[in-house]
């Protein structure tokens, strides 16, 4: 079957690009706010380095190895059982579940798009009513950016790998970086500053319990993209002889610096202004939009360019939560691409606006389930169970079934001694970090 491959840099930054998302810059700064700053910040950072680089680079040498989709590759790659190994690669339905949530918060972004111009909030009191009120009253402003959203993404990933991934990825994320840089730098001349620095670099372990620790874990493969196969599905377009060790490690520490960059951002500028930052999920759109105001025409102009920054994040990444199973459709079943992107696009559209609607006060009692609506379950399941799942079973099967030899003959050239460090951490640490998540899983959801 025919692949269109990647140029090197267009690799790197639609990986970068799926990997910086809504889970940077939204989520990032809120759950580090939520679970006390610091010491989840720490913890998060560890299982990145130790856990998160490991795997990025099995998911990359699955793809890069199978040249196919994630069940087409499972299956050419493994050693045995490949009837039973092929099911790994539905991990890729992770994506549009993902995409379920992700098509929302991209429209709530789009709104406030329009917000910067109609006018900011002013107190953090009238944000909380803007905001609430789209949440839980406005169902039309949310269906209709919904729409926006996945008409979008969908005809983005209609173009393919070449044409529309790695185009959209070559023109927004040079922008993102200039958008969040610059703020950024602004953000260094501010008081705040070392407030916020404090904030995020001074663990208070009092304040990390099992489920900040779940949570910490889940976001390292979440912000990374692993564990469903988009890095897989990308990597199956690697021009040949790519060198993955230093790809990974360039996506890797995009990813971060853009969430330590962005978090450190956001906390000088609430601070400054005296927010709160453990405001949850409306972080970025309750306090920041009325820290904005406080700051004038200036702040005006960095509200749109934030929610600019925002936008493009969440599209470079949404693409490549739908490619997987667009790319399995049209492996296995010789679907034309349209066909395939529409319908997976139809998929996320619909149980979207189901979980839409369970944030609104109209259906939410209906909607809910347990202790958490349809949207936060989606949202729980797929960063906090079904990524880690996806990982864990990643590094069994390239630690422990692929042959040995065929790995190091890929990376071995590129690693040096390294390469059994990598081996060791694949092995053994990253199965057993995740086991013991898997365990507290059973804690968090009290079972
Ligand atoms: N990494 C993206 C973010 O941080 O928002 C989300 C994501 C994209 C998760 C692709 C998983 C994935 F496969």
């Amino acid at each position: 079957m025919k692949i269109a491959r990647f140029s090197r840099v267009g690799f790197i930054l639609a990986a970068a690009g799926s990997a910086v998302g809504l889970g940077n810059i939204w989520k990032f700064p809120y759950i580090t706010g939520e679970n006390g700053g610091g010491a989840f910040v720490l913890v998060y950072l560890v299982t990145v380095l130790m856990v998160g680089f490991s795997i990025m680079i099995a998911e990359m040498l699955i793809g890069y190895l199978g040249r196919r989709d994630g069940v087409g590759s499972f299956e050419a790659i493994a050693p045995r059982n490949k009837d039973l190994w092929k099911y790994a690669g539905f991990m890729g339905l992770a994506g549009l579940f993902i995409m379920v949530f992700y098509s929302v918060v991209i429209g709530w972004i789009f709104h406030y798009i329009v917000v910067t111009f109609t006018g900011l909030p002013s107190s953090v009191s009238e944000a909380e009513t803007l905001f609430n009120t789209m949440l839980k009253e406005d169902i039309s402003t949310q269906l209709f950016y919904h729409t926006v959203a996945f008409l979008l993404i969908t005809s983005i990933v209609t173009r393919g790998i070449k044409g529309g991934i790695e185009r959209l990825n070559l023109f927004l994320m040079p922008i993102l970086f200039l958008i969040v840089g610059g703020m950024f730098l602004y953000a260094l001349t501010l008081d705040g500053f070392s407030q916020a620095w404090a904030f995020m670099f001074e663990p208070d372990w009092s304040k990390l319990d099992s489920d900040s620790f779940v949570t910490a874990v889940g976001h390292a493969f979440f912000t990374l993209s692993l564990g469903m196969g988009a890095i897989l599905t990308y990597s199956a377009s690697l021009p040949k002889n790519s060198d993955l060790v230093k790809s990974a490690l360039i996506v890797v520490a995009l990813d971060t610096g853009i969430a330590l960059v962005s978090g450190l951002m956001l906390f000088t500028f609430l601070f400054q202004y005296g927010a709160e930052p453990s405001a949850g999920p409306g972080l970025v759109f309750i306090s920041l939009p009325a820290v904005f105001y406080e700051m004038g025409a200036l702040g005006n102009f960095f509200a749109l360019m934030f929610f600019i920054a925002l936008a493009f994040a969440g599209l470079t990444s949404a693409v490549s939560l739908v490619e997987p199973m667009v790319q399995y459709l049209i492996d296995r079943f010789n679907m034309s691409r349209f066909k395939a992107s529409l319908s997976m696009g139809l998929f996320f559209y619909l149980f979207g606006i189901v979980a839409l609607l369970s944030n609104t006060t109209e259906f939410s009692e209906a909607l809910t389930f347990g202790s958490k609506n349809f949207f936060d379950w989606v949202d729980f399941l797929t960063a906090s169970i079904m990524l880690p799942l996806g990982g864990l079973i990643m590094a069994i099967f390239v630690g422990h079934v692929m042959e040995k030899e065929r790995l190091e003959s890929v990376l071995r050239p590129h690693f040096g001694p390294f390469f059994d460090l990598w081996y060791f951490s694949l092995r053994y640490i990253a199965p057993i970090a995740l086991f013991v998540v898997m365990l507290n899983l059973i804690g968090v959801l009290e079972l």
